[in-house]
């Protein structure tokens, strides 16, 4: 039987959102369909609003969350009803030519629920990034539902779903952060300090925080940099060669996606220094390097999309961590709200006054 619930949804353009009802269709082999607890408003869903990624209205929007499976279709072994789980937008074919090559965090055939849940009048919704989880139910392929531990607070352990684990995922899966090696982070906006907390998880000792905000400096200190250099009063890469014996750091992760600040990350590497750009640029940014710059001084650039993370080898790996007071992600929670605070919770997202606001369900 198909079930209605509320959800939040943005029917045009830069619409204001609206909670209505859905129409939650009963899983078909392979899907779910989960109880949301808990889903943290993003970046993405804003940009879903201002038309920058689709026009596929209706948008069903969230994508970072927590829920319990309440039902499965035929053939589903990775969960179980009852099973708290966090959600993610990478479940991964296993057999695409990225797949076959060992490298699935490119897949480029990673499932979504099949059928498409409605409007009460059958208008088809296009959930974000395949999730839809403003929502009190949503249905999704049952492979990007993870299983994790029950004894945690949903709400933290739910913005691994996606920020926070681009962020993570960029110091120790792309940049693969060493013990006792040096990180500098351009950008401390949520991504930026979680691949804070990412490089300190991984071991490095000196973490070089880059910002042209004190607050968000304040707050990089907090989650564990050891130096910051504000780049608006001073100059990024000699702040960071500054405090790395001269040389530049190890890894750089440039969080921010603009041109200056990716030149700013390829200067600030050390010697075979390895820069991670997580920052996502818009189509019409250039960069221009003299090659005797990158020839000359060896290293790698990186590109880090959803932290190259594998949900079912990282979700659980960093909700043990969390567990172990290893990883702070409740500093992340800057808020909790409910579903009909997201309009709201997205002016303060523009204002740069939140982490992360998280809707409770
Ligand atoms: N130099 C240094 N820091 C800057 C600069 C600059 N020129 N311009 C902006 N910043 C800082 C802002 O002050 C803010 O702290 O970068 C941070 C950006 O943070 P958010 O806007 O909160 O963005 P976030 O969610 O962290 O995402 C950062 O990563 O995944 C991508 O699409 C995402 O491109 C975005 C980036
Ligand atoms: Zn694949
Ligand atoms: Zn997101």
């Amino acid at each position: 039987m198909s079930q209605k619930v509320q959800a939040v949804i943005v029917r045009a353009k830069d619409a204001p959102v609206e909670t209505v009802t859905i129409i939650i269709p009963e899983p078909a082999a392979g899907e779910a369909v989960v109880d949301i607890l808990t889903c943290g408003v993003c970046h993405t869903d804003l940009h879903y609003k201002l038309g920058g990624i689709g026009n596929d209205y209706p948008y069903l929007l969230g994508h970072e969350a927590t829920g319990v499976v309440s039902k499965i279709g035929e053939g589903v072994s990775n969960v179980a009803v009852g099973d708290r789980v966090i959600l993610n937008w990478r479940a991964v074919c296993g057999q695409c030519r990225a797949c076959a090559k060992g490298t699935p965090q490119y897949c480029f055939n990673t499932a979504n629920a099949s059928q498409k849940m409605t409007l009460e009048d059958g208008t088809e919704l296009s959930p974000a990034l395949g999730i839809g989880a403003f929502a009190e139910k949503t249905l999704v392929a049952a492979g990007q539902c993870t299983k994790v531990d029950e004894d945690v607070d949903a709400a933290a352990v739910g913005l691994l779903g996606c920020g926070v684990m681009a962020g993570i995922g960029a110091a120790i899966n792309t940049g693969e952060v060493k013990r006792g090696e040096s990180v500098a982070v351009i950008g401390c906006g949520g991504v930026g300090i979680a691949a804070i907390a990412g490089a300190k998880l991984a071991g490095a000792t000196t973490i070089v925080a880059v910002d042209i905000d004190d607050d968000k400096l304040a707050m990089a200190t907090k989650m564990g940099a050891t130096h910051t250099v504000n780049s608006k009063t001073s100059d990024a890469v000699e702040g960071i060669k500054a405090v790395t014996g001269g040389f530049g750091a190890d890894v750089v992760i440039e969080a921010v996606g603009r041109p200056e600040t990716y030149k700013q990350a390829f200067y600030a590497r050390d010697l075979a220094g390895r820069v991670v750009l997580v920052g996502v640029p818009t189509p019409e940014m250039k960069l221009e390097l003299p090659l005797l710059d990158i020839f000359g001084h060896g290293g790698s650039l990186k590109s880090s999309w959803y932290g190259d993370c594998l949900p079912s080898r990282d979700f659980p790996m960093l909700v043990e961590q969390y567990k172990l007071g290893r990883l702070d992600l409740d500093a992340f929670v800057s808020e909790r709200i409910g579903l009909g605070d997201i309009e709201a919770a997205f002016t303060k997202m523009g204002e740069g006054k939140v982490l992360r606001s998280v809707v409770e369900l």
